[in-house]
């Protein structure tokens, strides 16, 4: 029956998100209290049990004591998260939803992007299929960073979204900042790193007629404690905010409050980019970006162009002195280097 094939991994999902919830605490639980919780055998628990390690989790195994989850774990949680909210962001919000394991949440709202309002949001514990910029692989395990989208409606087409990107990157950086992280940098377009390492990034995407009524699902990565070994397969110098903030002697960030605080900055910058365009964030990304006044390559699809980089312009636009002539490169698959 078509039913009882569907509703059965939607029903062990739920077992095993319960299970999670049970052992984020990182005490030790034992099998018969784990069976009793779920409503299942001990046998059951076990083989879901068993399933957090295909999540990347360490399970330590107390002989004749119980399970143990390494070091606890902080899940997403819409209330805490709500928490963080401002109260004129939270009027933006149409909808908040938490997954545990989805392809990509990009995908996921670019796919219902019709059906959607705009302030819809979706954030997953781990993505199967993260996607960054330039076509590359955004590195998602589970519940261990922030993998989180947003969509919003524009009726002036791709106009109105001119230094969009960049004006998220500072967004990022204020919520950031406003959990007490210092040092934060914007490498043009919208990379978010702290002493050159990147820390989080930004990738948008438009859909609809690009020049009357179109969406726009801004996607944001931001790293928070990344696993070891999943952090071998990052091919660019990367850091995480439990780096950082044992290196700043900070106390540890809640992944639910950053998520608050950043929505807050993102549902506002939204409601009012529209009206105020890039100009308005302009002066802050300045004060935040790197390399402004050092030599750069940037590098495009087959080409290479040296220069001095100048700031951005009130599009967005990277302003380079190439042999004396301003030039303005607009963003897309683009990268950018200092050069010694
Ligand atoms: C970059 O390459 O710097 C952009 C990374 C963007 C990653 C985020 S994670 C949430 C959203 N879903 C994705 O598949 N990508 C973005």
């Amino acid at each position: 029956m078509k039913g009882v094939t569907y509703l059965r991994p939607v029903k062990a999902m739920a077992v095993l998100n319960k299970l999670l919830n049970l052992l984020s605490d990182g005490e030790c639980h034992s099998g018969q209290d784990l069976g009793h919780a779920l409503g299942v055998s001990r046998a059951a628990v076990w083989k879901h049990l068993k399933k957090l390690s295909d999540l990347g989790l360490s399970l330590n195994i107390q002989r004749g004591r119980g399970y143990q989850l390494v070091g606890g774990l902080e899940l997403l949680n819409a209330n805490c998260i709500k928490e963080h909210l401002q109260q004129k962001a939270a009027n933006n919000l149409a909808q908040l939803r938490l997954e545990s394991v989805v392809d990509s949440t990009n995908t996921q709202l670019m796919q219902q992007a019709q059906m959607l309002e705009s302030g819809s949001v979706c954030l997953a514990e781990q993505q199967t299929s993260g996607r960054g910029r330039r076509g590359r692989v955004w590195v998602s395990p589970f519940a261990k960073n922030i993998y989180m989208s947003l969509l919003w409606h524009f009726d002036g087409g791709a106009a109105e979204l001119e230094g969009l990107s960049l004006a998220v990157g500072v967004a990022i950086a204020r919520a950031l900042r406003a959990c007490g992280i210092e040092g934060v940098q914007l490498k043009w377009p919208n990379d978010v790193l702290v002493e050159g390492r990147k820390l989080a990034g930004v990738l948008l995407e438009m859909g609809g007629d690009p020049s009357g009524s179109c969406h726009v699902v801004v996607g944001v990565g931001i790293n928070v404690s990344m696993p070891k070994q999943a952090g071998e397969s990052i091919d660019q110098p990367w850091t995480d905010i439990l780096q950082i903030t044992a290196q700043q002697g900070l106390s540890e960030i809640s992944r639910n409050k950053l998520v608050g605080v950043l929505l807050s900055e993102l549902l506002l910058l939204l409601q009012q980019y529209p009206a105020k365009g890039f100009s308005d964030w302009q002066g802050e990304w300045m004060a935040l970006g790197l390399h402004i006044g050092c030599k750069v390559q940037l590098s495009t699809q087959g080409s290479v162009r040296s220069g001095t980089m100048l700031g951005v312009s009130p599009a967005g636009a990277l302003r380079l002195d190439v042999g004396g002539v301003e030039t303005l490169f607009y963003g897309g698959e683009v990268s950018l280097r200092a050069v010694s």
